[in-house]
């Protein structure tokens, strides 16, 4: 039973139904509920669930305050563990306090700035491997191709390994785990009954753990000196005990999939998008032919390459690959006002904050320009947060916009991709903003000057 409030306590919200409260709707109409939420109710909204007291928080000075100045007081919660627990067990996306402290730490090294330098040539090595196989005329299924690559580049990076024939497991036992994590019969029925999705998702870990099994295999008998799965191995704690493999396990299988799929999505977001908006895909190649001039992309024209990073920036606010992050407090607190009682979950919604007319002008138009550093300046620190901020802030952020401008200036340099159908993009709001269809694009080579997106 939740904490009963008086009235006068409660911000705004829907009042939902007898018994399950608004949790259904929550769920079934997703990105469109939150959208409706702020719309209707303003800053700091209220509905009681099936779980209790849920609020949803849509001013960045009250989301800053729960992920950064206040986190202390906020865990991930039984609802994130629920959804993603049967496939991420423990690992640092998943864990809390000192076991998260620890494996931080220990997995941090991987993602120095020094040593992500070191990915760069093989992260456009893998993109030119992926080109390789595109054809003039060919109809790709762009996210498929993405999620392919982005995947090919994590186990390369983070494991020294090449995962090539695992590729379509890793697909399919994702493609089955998703859907899954936004099902109503498995938020809302009590852990231990059998359901379909759960077993899809019990099958989707035994998969995942098979490949990195095997990886660890490897990386016993023959240690790398900076993968994550060998700096794991050989970790001790302060009494010389080493981490136990299932530890080992569910790090290596959270850095799997929070590596690759946000990366893909993001990147998938944004071929959309310049598909849509050939006034920016021209610019776009006009700034690379100048700065690379044929060139392959390194790390060091990233600073000249302003643009890239401007379209990615902006194409990770109108589709923030995370759409939204919930949190539940562990003590009472305070927000806009109003008391939060112990145990109750917060959401912040990057898909709402993003699209927020107050902090961006014509905020549903896609302009990589506004992302000027006047913008930057005067935005709230959390008007843009698709890493989110704070402690639990993404590790891979920095590794994620270096794939990406490197990906992307990459395949444009040498690619025009037209979309195959006129239909909008649908989202479907998981753990991720997951495409509902494939998308499907017909690839031009550039062939020289005159070529579609090449200005001259
Ligand atoms: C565009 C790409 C990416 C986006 C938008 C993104 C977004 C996020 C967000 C929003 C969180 C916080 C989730 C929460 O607090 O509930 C997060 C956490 C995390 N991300 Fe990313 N991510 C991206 C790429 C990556 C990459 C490339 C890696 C690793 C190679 C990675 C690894 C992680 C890990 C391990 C965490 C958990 C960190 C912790 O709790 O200490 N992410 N990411």
């Amino acid at each position: 039973m939740s904490e009963e409030l008086p009235a006068s306590e409660l911000p705004p919200g829907p009042s939902g139904f007898p018994i399950v409260g608004a949790t259904p709707q929550s769920i079934l109409d997703g990105l469109e509920f939150r959208e409706r939420m702020a719309a209707e109710y303003g800053d700091v909204v209220h509905w009681e669930g099936i779980d209790g007291h849920n609020y949803q928080l849509n001013h960045p000075e009250h989301i800053e305050h729960v992920l950064v100045h206040n986190n202390a007081n906020y865990v991930k919660g039984d609802r994130f563990q629920r959804v993603l627990g049967p496939l991420l067990g423990n690992g640092i996306l998943n864990s809390e306090g000192e076991e998260w402290r620890r494996n931080r730490h220990l997995v941090q090294p991987a993602f120095h700035p020094d040593r992500i330098e070191v990915y760069a040539e093989m992260m456009t090595g893998l993109t030119e491997d992926m080109l390789e196989d595109w054809r003039d005329g060919d109809r790709r299924a762009i996210h498929d191709d993405m999620m392919e690559l982005t995947l090919r580049i994590v186990a390369r990076a983070l494991f020294g390994v090449d995962i090539d024939r695992y590729v379509d497991d890793i697909e399919t036992a994702l493609d089955s785990f998703l859907p899954a994590t936004s099902s109503l019969p498995n938020i809302l029925l009590p852990e231990g009954v059998p359901l379909p999705s759960r077993r899809r998702m019990d099958r989707a870990r035994e998969t995942l753990e098979e490949v990195v099994d095997e990886i660890i295999r490897q990386k016993r008998a023959d240690p790398g000196e900076n993968d994550v799965v060998s700096m794991l191995l050989a970790a001790r704690d302060d009494e010389g005990v080493p981490l136990s493999d299932e530890q080992i396990r569910d790090e290596a299988i959270t850095l799997i999939l929070a590596g690759h799929e946000t990366t893909a999505v993001a990147l998938t977001y944004t071929t959309y998008l310049l598909a849509q908006h050939p006034e920016v895909e021209s610019k776009f190649v006009a700034d690379l032919d100048s700065v690379l001039d044929g060139r392959r992309p390194t790390m060091g024209d990233l600073p000249d390459l302003t643009y890239t990073e401007q379209i990615v920036t902006e194409s990770m606010r109108l589709f923030p690959p995370v759409p939204g992050i919930v949190r539940e407090a562990s003590g009472p607190d305070e927000i806009g006002g109003y008391p939060i009682p112990a145990g109750a979950r917060v959401f912040m919604n990057q898909w709402v904050v993003h699209r927020d007319s107050r902090w961006y002008d014509d905020p549903l138009a896609f302009e990589p320009e506004r992302w000027t550093p006047e913008l930057e300046q005067s935005l709230p620190r959390l008007a843009y947060f698709p890493f989110s901020a704070g402690p639990r802030r993404c590790i891979g952020d920095r590794f994620a916009m270096l794939e990406a401008r490197l990906l992307l200036a990459t395949i444009y340099q040498d690619y025009h991709l037209e979309l195959a159908s006129d239909r909008n993009l649908e989202v479907v709001p998981t753990v991720t903003s997951r495409p509902s269809e494939e998308v499907s694009m017909v690839v031009h080579e550039r062939a020289g000057d005159d070529s579609p997106g090449r200005d001259g």
